[in-house]
């Protein structure tokens, strides 16, 4: 938006832009994809290996999950929140007329992305570089939002629909014995996928003059 058309060397950088403009949160999904599961598994993959991260440390963990395997997630989330509300810290009808329906919309698409960050992985790092030691947990963490961002563009370049949920540290227990993950996996973000059952809603932009600067041009 209020951008000039600028011209490129490589056409791919102008398909580039199309694909992060198109990016957008869709909540309304179904349990269909448009391309194969193959698809899918090479865009995760793809995404977990090729991302940078600091010091070249790959602290990002990805599962991805499909059709039932999905579905399980967000059981471990509406079972996780039932015992909220018998414990009495969630009130009855909230969890009914709203996080339930909601989680129900989530189990209703076709996929789940689980991100996990091993910080465990870092501790030799953090003592061989001890200048560094309190940077490398905040880049493990923007590392992974890296694959996160590729993986929703991506899965929406192919024609999915995807929204970013985080329902840490609530699943965090049920999803790593379901699944039988490594302890040291800390679950970051859960990226729901399918096909989409309606449009994204309207999205404000704040005057990007306030928001960027640029010298010497
Ligand atoms: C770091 C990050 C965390 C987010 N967490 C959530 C979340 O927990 N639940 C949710 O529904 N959306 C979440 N979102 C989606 C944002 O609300 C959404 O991206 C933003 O409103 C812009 O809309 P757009 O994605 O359609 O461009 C998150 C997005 C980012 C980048």
């Amino acid at each position: 938006m209020g951008s000039i058309a600028p011209q490129f060397n490589n056409p791919a950088t102008t398909t580039l832009f199309e694909l992060v403009k198109a990016r957008r949160t869709y909540y309304g999904l179904k349990a269909e994809s448009p391309i194969a599961d193959d698809a899918i598994e090479a865009i995760v993959r793809d995404s977990v290996l090729h991302v940078p991260s600091s010091f070249n440390t790959q602290t990002s963990r990805v599962v991805l999950l499909l059709k039932e395997e999905h579905q399980k997630v967000w059981d471990i989330a509406i079972q996780a929140m039932e015992g909220l509300v018998a414990a009495g810290h969630v009130p009855k009808d909230m969890f009914e007329n709203h996080t339930k329906p909601k989680l129900n919309a989530f189990r209703a698409a076709y996929g789940t992305v689980l991100f996990f960050v091993d910080y465990d992985t870092l501790a030799g790092i953090k003592e061989k570089f001890a200048i560094y030691a309190d940077k490398f947990d905040p880049f493990a963490l923007e590392s992974n939002a890296m694959s996160q961002y590729l993986v929703w563009t991506a899965l929406e370049s192919e024609g999915l629909g995807a929204n970013l949920q985080h329902y840490s540290p609530l699943i965090d227990e049920g999803i790593q014995k379901q699944w039988n993950l490594p302890a040291s996996w800390k679950l970051d973000a859960q990226l729901v996928f399918g096909a989409p059952a309606g449009e994204p809603g309207e999205k404000e932009f704040a005057p990007i003059e306030d928001r960027f600067k640029v010298f010497g041009k």
